[in-house]
């Protein structure tokens, strides 16, 4: 409920300012975020990289409505990618793309323009020996994001998606995508969504989870297990014992900052893990979403606030 009511809040101009000026916010925000810089995600992989997690960064930034804006955010992917490969990190490092920070939502051309930026992001991925996965947001753009997955995977079938377990359509989807190479993220979602398309109750949601990932591991693509929740964690890997998947043939994924020693944990005990490691100046939907997750983080939030002064 809290959630929902500050997800629909952060929507307005006052909120964000509010947010984006308090003075403490940028203390809060480096919790869940390596930095402002590229190399500021490019040491938090190397750090991450060298307790034995993989990573894949996030070029902060959404709901571009300029062109200009949308280029610059492929260069800054090109830049990101060729700095992970000079440090050579590649190996356990890709990256996570929204569509709507290349331009999805342009209006006129907006789905060939983040097309084009997509395939450009892919082939500089390739060529540094690494993957993209493309992040999943409102479900307005569900289909055209799944679209330009289909046309990226003719030239780079090892391009990710990310499934919702919130949407009604998500269980079909993860039956349509769990074909061989083929990398599914599976997350419950983050965004306000309506009862006509999504799950309302976490239990559902939940319930949803569970019922896509049986397709997933019971398929023969590669399962990203995203989630922070240890029952979902723990029935991610008896559903991989049950199907005889070996340790490497499927992953989990959790945000950064967010409980790193399980993270470790599950990398100790052989899984492979992997970290979302956001970096850049437009923090703020980022940063709303995960204090709405959870209100131990709105908690964190209002504490950090109160404490400074
Ligand atoms: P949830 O938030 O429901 O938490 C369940 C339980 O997990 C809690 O009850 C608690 O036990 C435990 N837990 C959670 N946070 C904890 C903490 N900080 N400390 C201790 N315990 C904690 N969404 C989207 O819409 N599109 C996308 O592309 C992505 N991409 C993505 C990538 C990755 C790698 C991850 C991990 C997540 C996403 N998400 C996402 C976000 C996702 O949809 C979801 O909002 C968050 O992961 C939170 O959901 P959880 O599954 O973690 O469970």
């Amino acid at each position: 409920m809290l959630g929902r009511a500050l997800l629909s809040a952060s929507r307005s101009e006052r909120v964000r300012h509010l947010v984006e000026t308090a003075p403490i916010s940028r203390n809060v925000v480096a919790r869940f975020v390596a930095g402002n810089k590229p190399d500021d995600a490019v040491k938090a992989s190397q750090k991450l990289i060298h307790s034995d997690l993989k990573v894949t960064v996030d070029h902060l930034g959404e709901d571009t409505v300029e062109r200009a804006q949308a280029d610059a955010v492929r260069d800054a992917y090109l830049d990101l990618l060729a700095r992970l490969s000079d440090a050579g990190l590649t190996g356990s490092a890709e990256v996570s793309v929204k569509m709507s920070a290349v331009g999805q939502a342009l209006s006129g051309d907006g789905e060939k323009i983040a097309l084009e930026h997509a395939r450009a992001i892919c082939t500089a991925a390739t060529q540094a020996g690494t993957t993209v996965t493309l992040d999943m947001e409102e479900h307005t753009s569900t289909d055209s994001t799944l679209g330009i997955l289909a046309e990226l995977r003719k030239d780079f079938p090892s391009t990710g998606a990310v499934l919702q377990s919130y949407l009604y359509r998500t269980e079909a989807d993860c039956r349509d995508l769990a074909v061989a190479g083929s990398r599914v993220r599976l997350c419950k979602g983050a965004y306000n969504e309506p009862e006509s398309v999504a799950y309302q109750d976490a239990a559902a949601v939940d319930r949803s989870y569970v019922r896509c990932l049986k397709v997933l591991m019971n398929g023969s693509g590669y399962p990203m297990v995203a989630t922070h929740d240890p029952r979902l964690i723990e029935i991610a890997g008896v559903l991989a014992a049950q199907n005889r998947r070996e340790p490497g043939s499927y992953e989990y994924q959790m945000l950064y900052g967010v409980r790193p020693d399980e993270q470790r944990r599950l990398a100790r005990a052989g899984e492979t893990v992997r970290v979302y490691v956001p970096y850049g100046e437009q923090w703020y939907g980022y940063l709303m979403r995960r204090l709405a997750e959870r209100p131990a983080n709105i908690a964190f939030f209002v504490r950090a606030l109160l404490s400074k002064k």
